[in-house]
């Protein structure tokens, strides 16, 4: 028997049943052994497309004895960005690259050359770093309804490394408010198991059992399962604006209305959303209220580096007043190594890039984001006609700019190595199967929304008259996704992890 014999038979079983029979079973020398040989052959493949420049370049495995001449090193640099830059340029990759424009990459590049030594941790040497991360603060805050006076005026916030980090500073400073405030020592989160996978790390990271809440048939938060959910040693609801998988908002008024009287945080994750609703909002969208202006959300988590259009590397987590923002710093008072305190995870942290995001941000203005927007939401438009003109497609809930594509009646797998095939960087989702585009501004350049139609009619033709394809990512995707024993493919991604550190 196989692996995939094994799903077949098991995919009934409820998941604690498997998490104990696949202990059980791991301990069977034949069973592991078999595992072991799945392993091997994913990890053939893998290492295979993780290490294309296995034969391309030199290989440095330890320090060259003398230093190698730095325009061998520029060339070599130069050329693997050559060799990786053609297909988000042409618009093939959903998310990762969200501006790429020659111009505003070249001038992001200059404000980083001219800050690389800037460290904000040194705010004595660096006062410039300060400037920028309260200005990106500020500039932040104000378009998630931070006001000059009045109730909403003592919202602030840090810069942080990515959403990720954002996210998890968020839960850790409800944890330490609800232990100090509250004297909870088993905190617990509701999480809708849309919501991003980092609220899951900051469970497993700060030790806070996370309670995850399903969706209902809109892709969108069970708001009634959430109000059961809450019990005595519930920290925060979190709700997305919009979701990673399925580009689709929960009910966050319903949700930081229930946190509010719940006496609760509720945080917002507009890490996609933070450059797009509000500008949406303003062009006169229907896009709902999602940030400070509804008086339970007491915090938020927007992306820089994504529709904000900074380079890689910074986002920015709000909190509606100092008092809360108070448990997300690190302070150390009886350190040999003198007074020491820092705002967010990292000690040392790169001022070059806050100043590029601030750079970003003073170049693309009110109008330069309302102007990226609009060219999104109406390629958005376009493209999502298109896909329903496809009759065996459909889109998951009522998305605006990041959409999941399914199907009924082909797998929508097969049809994404289709896509994948004609050269497409599309995100596999599963749960359920389906693919994802998150549109950027790459997307919007003329032709990329034709030709992603037109290649998605090719891709659903061909898998309609040749069904049931065994290359290619599909069967991969429908045994990862629909293996009992999460157990195993846990431990599968945690090999990939130990390829991608493999010279
Ligand atoms: C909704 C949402 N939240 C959080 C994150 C995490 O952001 P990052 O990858 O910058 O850590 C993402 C990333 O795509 C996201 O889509």
């Amino acid at each position: 028997m196989n692996i995939e014999e094994i799903t077949g038979k098991l995919s009934w079983l409820p998941a604690s049943l498997a998490r104990f029979i696949e202990k059980r079973m791991k301990k069977i020398p034949s069973v592991k052994k078999m595992i072991d040989a799945e392993n091997e052959k994913v990890m053939h493949v893998l290492e295979h497309s993780l290490k294309p420049y296995s034969d391309k370049f030199d290989k440095y495995p330890i320090l060259p004895a003398t230093g190698l001449n730095r325009e061998k090193i520029l060339a070599d640099i130069q050329q693997m960005n050559e060799l990786e830059s053609g297909k988000w340029k042409d618009g093939y990759v959903s998310g990762g690259i969200y501006h790429g424009s020659q111009e505003h990459i070249d001038f992001l590049n200059k404000v980083y050359a001219l800050q690389s030594q800037s460290n904000p941790l040194h705010s004595d040497l660096f006062p410039s770093a300060t400037k920028f991360e309260a200005e990106i603060v500020s500039m932040v805050a104000t378009l998630h309804g931070k006001t000059v006076v009045g109730a909403n005026s003592s919202i602030c916030g840090t810069v942080s490394s990515g959403g990720t980090e954002s996210i998890l500073l968020a839960m850790k400073t409800y944890r330490d408010k609800a232990r100090e405030e509250r004297g909870i020592t088993e905190p617990e989160m509701i999480v809708p198991v849309t919501a991003h996978a980092a609220f899951d790390k900051a469970s497993q990271y700060f030790n806070i059992k996370q309670v995850k809440i399903a969706v209902t048939g809109n892709y969108t938060v069970d708001v009634n399962a959430v109000k059961r959910a809450i019990n005595n040693n519930t920290i925060v609801i979190v709700g997305s604006a919009p979701s990673f998988p399925h580009g689709t908002f929960d009910a966050i008024k319903e949700l930081s209305d229930i946190a509010l009287k719940h006496k609760i945080g509720f945080h917002t994750d507009c890490c996609l959303g933070g450059f797009v609703v509000p500008f949406a909002e303003k062009l006169g969208y229907k896009v709902p209220v999602v940030d400070f202006r509804l008086p339970g959300v007491t915090s938020m988590s927007v992306d820089t580096h994504k529709y904000g259009y900074a380079a890689k590397g910074t986002s920015v987590v709000l909190y509606r007043d100092e008092a809360l923002r108070h448990y997300q710093f690190y302070t150390s008072t009886e350190w040999p190594g003198g007074l020491y305190f820092s705002p967010t995870l990292a000690g040392s942290r790169p001022g070059a890039l806050s100043a590029a995001c601030w750079a970003a941000m003073l170049a693309m203005g009110e109008e330069g984001y309302l102007q990226a927007t609009k060219a999104i939401l109406e390629t958005a438009d376009k493209i999502k006609a298109g896909i329903l003109s496809i009759p065996e497609l459909k889109i998951l809930g009522e998305p605006l700019w990041i959409f999941a594509i399914a199907s009924d009646s082909l797998n929508i797998y097969e049809v994404l190595d289709q896509m994948t095939k004609k050269g497409w960087n599309l995100n596999g989702l599963h749960k359920p199967a389906c693919f994802h585009l998150a549109l950027t501004l790459r997307q919007t350049q003329p032709g990329v929304a034709e030709r992603f139609i037109q290649d998605l009619k090719d891709s659903v033709a061909y898998v309609k008259t040749n069904p049931g394809s065994k290359d290619g990512m599909a069967p991969v995707y429908g045994m990862a996704s629909s293996l009992p024993f999460r157990g195993i493919v846990s431990d599968i991604l945690k090999k990939y992890l130990d390829v991608v550190y493999k010279v």
